[in-house]
């Protein structure tokens, strides 16, 4: 997605070798803009697949999947990283390992938003090493639904996640995909 790249060739900042900054548009500043156009983008690529729900996780997935939710008029489910007050139902729970921050947590949802009727579509802000997307398609499988595919804003094509998700059948769709962050430079897949 061109005006995608652009931004992250503009307003992107290289931190090392394997991490991008994005907080000028996408993960602390979002640009609503551009993450309507990523709704519309992720729409035109998943229409015609029946899908009933969107999930995605808190809290940089949030925007790209509310947008996407809103092109293709389904609701719009977050996992939750952290426990709530409210969220006192039963709850689907999935154990997700950050290799980038080396920590475990728990992501949940309510069974009351997912049923076994449902045409799934997962959407997250990054794809490292797939952890997350795996944590998301684990609740999905706990409530018997199924899963469309899986949407990207940012792919890091250089770590192991869409390897992953292709090698278990899932149909992955990135927006952009980072080739290389070496020397500073943010190249892309062609
Ligand atoms: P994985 O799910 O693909 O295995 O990724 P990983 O555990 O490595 O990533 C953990 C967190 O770091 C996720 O956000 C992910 O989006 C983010 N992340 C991974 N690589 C990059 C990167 O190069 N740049 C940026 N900006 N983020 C990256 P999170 O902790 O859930 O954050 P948030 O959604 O609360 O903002």
């Amino acid at each position: 997605m061109q005006a995608l790249e652009q931004k992250i060739l503009t307003e992107g900042i290289v931190l090392s070798n394997h991490v991008l900054k994005v907080d000028a548009f996408l993960n602390h500043q979002i640009d609503p803009v551009l993450m309507q156009q990523i709704g519309q983008e992720f729409a035109a690529r998943f229409k015609d697949q029946g899908i009933t729900k969107i999930i995605t996780i808190e809290a940089s997935g949030i925007a790209p999947a509310v947008m996407a939710g809103l092109e293709l008029g389904v609701p719009v489910i977050f996992a939750r990283k952290y426990q709530s007050l409210t969220l006192k139902d039963d709850l689907y729970r999935s154990k997700v390992f950050s290799f980038t921050k080396q920590t475990e947590s728990t992501i949940a949802i309510s069974n009351k938003h997912i049923h076994s009727t449902d045409k799934v579509l997962v959407i997250d802000d990054f794809l490292a090493n797939g952890q997350a997307a795996l944590g998301l398609i684990d609740l999905i499988h706990q409530a018997n639904a199924e899963i469309v595919g899986v949407g990207i804003v940012i792919e890091k094509s250089f770590q192991t996640g869409r390897a992953l998700l292709l090698e278990k059948g899932y149909r992955v769709e990135s927006l952009a995909r980072v080739e290389s962050l070496e020397n500073n430079q943010v190249t892309f897949v062609r």
